[in-house]
């Protein structure tokens, strides 16, 4: 049985993100937005269903559906807006906003701050939300790394996840700031937050609003872009990705198959997402009238137009791959389109056949005219990310040079005795772009496993049985 994923929705851009992703799933899963099962209405039977709901949706009697959701935000309107778009969906229980109401200022501190200060009370949340799981599998974090709420606390609740949660999946899908970033001291918090995507996460799916923008202008053929429109790129990502799990197959049905094919070392795990084209299956409002054979949406996807991070270099190495491609697809498109990938794209030499597609199935629930339409989404573990995590450094140095806005942070705990944390953090993203940089090598894999072989007696990563957890 695949297992089921909680979903931890954190600040304001995390919870506008998540609106859209339950938005999209109510609709794939049949679900009315109060919760109500519109499939239970037209026939009584559970068995007819060809789709499992149950891996995002508490099923509270036959025909009523809670998400597997906590939302976390330190004032309220962002979660106000998502109750209000799905009255009596959610669990209210799940949802925690501070008192005090007053956001996290920007600052990274002040959010990490209110996860120190609340962790009991978040733990037993998210406990409580598991003991309603069977076989559970994971967690998804939604957030931004900018702002301070989904930074900070999202940050805090990474360490704590890793450190209660350690055997078990924690994916993150992270919005980065567009380079005329509306505060100045977002590359801090960028800085602190990318250390805990490197140290506590399995695997994080990132975004730059930048991409985003230029991509929502183009596919909603708008010059006048909003969140809104954006954040339906992202859900459309979000939930191409567990499309395998929602709508079992053989294949990539759990989030461990999915990621440890994307993942060959721990630390290279920052996946860049692209979607084509956005059918009215993901966006209602939007008309692309062109139609893609599944040949065309798999070398499609590698064009950087349609990614969601801004990339500098045109021939990019890719370590791996994963697509989702939807809709009716003809096989020998598909191993055409493998083929044909493989002459036109750089994999390094010690991963020659890195791409791994599976063929999905769209929700007879959400019928729309392009539901014979093929559409994509490919996760790519590449070395191009080094755009987006040198951008971030490029800032932060910028800043911390001059020892600028640090007063800002020198309440917070974690600096107490100093701005070690800010050092060591760019520490560790750099290190992280120099493993991107040499994953580019031939000899790249003979040099990790060197390293495995110096190092005595170190299980991370391995589970009781000794199994790879990812
Ligand atoms: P505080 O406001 O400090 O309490 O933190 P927060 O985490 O709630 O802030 P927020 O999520 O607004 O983070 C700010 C960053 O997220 C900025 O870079 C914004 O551009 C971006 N952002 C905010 N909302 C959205 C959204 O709905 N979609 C996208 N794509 N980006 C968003």
């Amino acid at each position: 049985m695949t297992g089921e994923i909680i979903t931890l929705q954190i600040g304001q851009c995390g919870n506008q993100v998540g609106k859209h992703f339950w938005s999209q799933l109510t609709r794939e899963h049949g679900i009315d937005k109060d919760g109500q099962s519109t499939v239970q209405q037209a026939n009584d039977s559970q068995d007819v269903r060809e789709d499992d709901p149950t891996i995002f949706f508490r099923q509270n009697d036959h025909s009523r559906f809670t998400p597997r959701a906590l939302m976390f935000d330190l004032e309220p309107s962002a979660i106000a807006s998502v109750q209000n778009a799905f009255p009596g969906l959610f669990n209210e229980r799940n949802i925690w906003v501070s008192r005090d109401e007053l956001g996290a200022g920007n600052t990274w501190s002040r959010g990490y701050d209110y996860g120190l200060e609340n962790q009991e009370e978040f733990i037993n949340m998210i406990d409580k939300e598991m003991d309603a799981t069977e076989n559970f599998e994971g967690f998804q974090l939604l957030h931004s790394v900018a702002g301070g709420t989904g930074s900070g606390l999202g940050s805090n609740f990474l360490e704590a996840l890793s450190d209660r949660y350690h055997k078990k999946i924690v994916t993150t899908y992270s919005v980065f700031p567009s380079s005329e970033s509306e505060v100045v001291i977002q590359p801090y918090n960028t800085i602190l937050t990318l250390r805990r995507l490197i140290e506590n996460s399995d695997a994080s799916v990132v975004f730059d609003n930048d991409a985003l923008l230029n991509l929502a202008t183009k596919v909603f053929r708008d010059r006048n872009t909003s969140y809104e429109q954006t954040n339906q790129l992202i859900s459309s990502v979000l939930s191409s990705v567990t499309n395998s799990l929602r709508f079992p197959s053989y294949m990539y049905n759990s989030l461990p198959s999915i990621f440890s094919t994307l993942v060959p070392t721990a630390d290279l795990h920052f996946l860049v997402p692209s979607f084509t084209p956005f059918t009215a299956d993901f966006i209602p409002e939007v008309r692309d009238f062109k139609r893609s054979s599944a040949y065309d949406v798999v070398l499609d996807l590698f064009d950087k137009n349609n990614g969601m991070v801004l990339r500098n270099n045109d021939t990019p190495t890719y370590l791996s791959i994963y697509d989702s491609i939807l809709g009716p697809v003809d096989q020998t498109d598909i191993t055409r389109a493998i083929l044909k990938s493989q002459q036109r794209i750089k994999f390094p030499a010690w991963s020659p056949t890195a791409l791994h597609v599976n063929v999905g199935k769209k929700s007879v629930y959400n019928a729309t005219p392009d539901s014979d339409r093929v559409s994509g989404m490919m996760l790519a573990n590449t070395s191009s990310v080094n755009s987006l995590l040198q951008g971030a450094c490029s800032s932060f140095d910028v800043l911390f040079k001059r020892g600028a806005f640090l007063h800002m942070y020198q309440n917070g705990r974690m600096f107490q005795n100093g701005v070690d944390e800010f050092v060591e953090s760019r520490e560790v993203v750099q290190s992280c772009i120099d493993e991107y940089f040499a994953a580019e090598q031939e000899s790249f894999l003979d040099d990790v496993l060197i390293e495995d072989e110096n190092m005595v007696g170190d299980i991370d990563g391995l589970d009781a049985d000794g199994d790879n957890i990812i």
